[in-house]
């Protein structure tokens, strides 16, 4: 029979007891932590679902991104209805907003969830991946620009994130937009024949993508072309100067002009966070402001900020690891007293919520489940026998330390003993 694999660019997660450095457990503790600074931030969860209608994407997301144009994971459902995989969730969260009708009011959320993207994988890049996302909906260009950094900055301490660098930049109001896009127009008109069909391409649906371009051709062409801080008012290169100097004793920041994002949504304030430690795939997160999704997909006007984490990327960059509690391991002699085995069992986790207790469940000799227990990296092995039990005792075997002795505690012992571990 043929076996069966997982698909290609889709990994399984599976957690470890032991082996810290394995990207599960650092997935785990990364989620676990993003979590808990959410809730320090006051933001409330929104999950919305995996499956939406193809044109949510088209119509936000947009046609002259890759995510869009080819990276789609679409099929026609059984009602013949074009359905797609969510390749990000800021449409998704919009959409919602718009259905239950509180587009005039404020937000601030955050979600958690799987996205598929069709790319060719690689270091870093999976066709399924999970994001942490945040939007804040309702607040004009000011204090959700703060808001977004301090949050970038307070996850990279509290993950000890390796050299991070957040890069920030504007892009503008419409006019300055226009303006500056006619005049990268005019300026790349006469070397359209240097261009790469993909930049081409990006030329007619959005010029400003074309500043994101990865051929050597294109950037070489770039040097002398018009730079949008020529075009940007005032007070767009204020808040950039701004957020540096508010920010820049907690985290690295960088004004890059030539920053520009694959999604075609962003109006305003845009920015990446990047470390050199991931490669080729250098951002971990990105985002920006939006204040014409809403309207654009038929709900008010709607100002908003947000931004998603790549957590796969985010993990492999904590430095921070979770302070394991003590793992009790405990070994029942005989399946004949295994059920007041268990109940003492239950007891001891009852007693201290501070430490792991696994009872081991397999069949097998003592050799071998002491063998198990240090390799899962257990503090004691708690062993019990029908010897044990008739003289309501258990032995109690020290496993990291090698030069402690085990012990035989009565159970009024042993739940003072598991009473004291921290
Ligand atoms: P994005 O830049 O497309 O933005 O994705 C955000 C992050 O997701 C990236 O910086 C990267 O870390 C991670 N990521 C993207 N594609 C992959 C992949 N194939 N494999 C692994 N990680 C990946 C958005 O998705 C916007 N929705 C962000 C946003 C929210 N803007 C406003 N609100």
């Amino acid at each position: 029979m043929d076996k069966i694999h997982s698909l290609t660019g889709m990994i399984d997660l599976v957690g470890q007891k032991t082996d810290k450095i394995q990207i599960a457990n650092r997935i785990f503790f990364t989620e676990k932590i993003l979590r808990s600074i959410f809730k320090n931030y006051s933001l409330l969860e929104i999950r919305t679902p995996a499956l939406e209608d193809e044109s949510l994407f088209k119509r936000s997301v947009g046609d002259s991104s890759d995510i869009v144009n080819k990276e789609l994971y679409s099929f026609l459902d059984k009602n013949e209805k074009r359905i797609v995989l969510r390749p990000e969730g800021t449409a998704g969260v919009i959409r919602s907003i718009i259905e239950k009708k509180t587009d005039g009011d404020t937000h601030k959320l955050w979600y958690l969830g799987p996205m598929w993207r069709y790319e060719r994988p690689q270091k870093g890049r999976f066709r399924q991946f999970y994001q942490a996302g945040v939007e804040i909906l309702g607040y004009k260009e000011g204090i959700a620009e703060l808001e977004m950094i301090s949050l970038i900055c307070s996850i990279n301490k509290a993950l000890d994130v390796k050299n991070p660098v957040v890069k920030i930049n504007h892009l503008g109001n419409k006019d300055c937009k226009k303006r500056f896009c006619n005049d990268l127009l005019d300026y790349l008109k006469p070397m359209s024949a240097d261009l790469e069909k993909k930049d081409l391409e990006r030329l007619t649906k959005n010029p400003l993508r074309i500043l994101d371009s990865k051929s050597s051709e294109t950037q070489n062409i770039l040097k002398d072309a018009p730079v949008i801080v020529d075009y940007l008012p005032q007070e767009s290169k204020d808040l950039l100067e701004l957020i540096k100097d508010m920010f820049s004793d907690e985290c690295n920041i960088k004004i890059d002009y030539k920053l520009v994002r694959g999604l075609d949504y962003y109006t305003g304030f845009v920015f990446e966070a990047i470390s050199q430690e991931l490669g080729a795939q250098d951002a971990y997160l990105g985002g920006g402001r939006y204040d014409e999704l809403c309207s654009q997909l038929g709900g008010k006007h709607l100002p908003a900020i947000g931004m998603a984490i790549g957590i796969e990327r985010l993990a492999s960059l904590v430095n921070k690891l979770e302070n394991n509690k003590t793992l009790i391991s405990f070994i029942i002699l005989s399946s004949k007293i295994e059920q007041k085995a268990y109940k003492i069992a239950q007891n001891l986790r009852l007693l201290n919520n501070k430490i792991n207790l696994d009872i081991q469940l397999s069949e097998g000799s003592l050799k071998s489940k002491l063998r198990r227990a240090s390799k899962d990296n257990a503090s004691y092995a708690l062993i019990i026998g029908e010897e044990e039990l008739k003289s309501d005792t258990v032995v109690v075997k020290p496993l990291l330390d090698k030069n402690s002795e085990q012990s035989s505690m009565n159970l009024n012992e042993l739940y003072d003993f598991i009473k004291s571990l921290t």
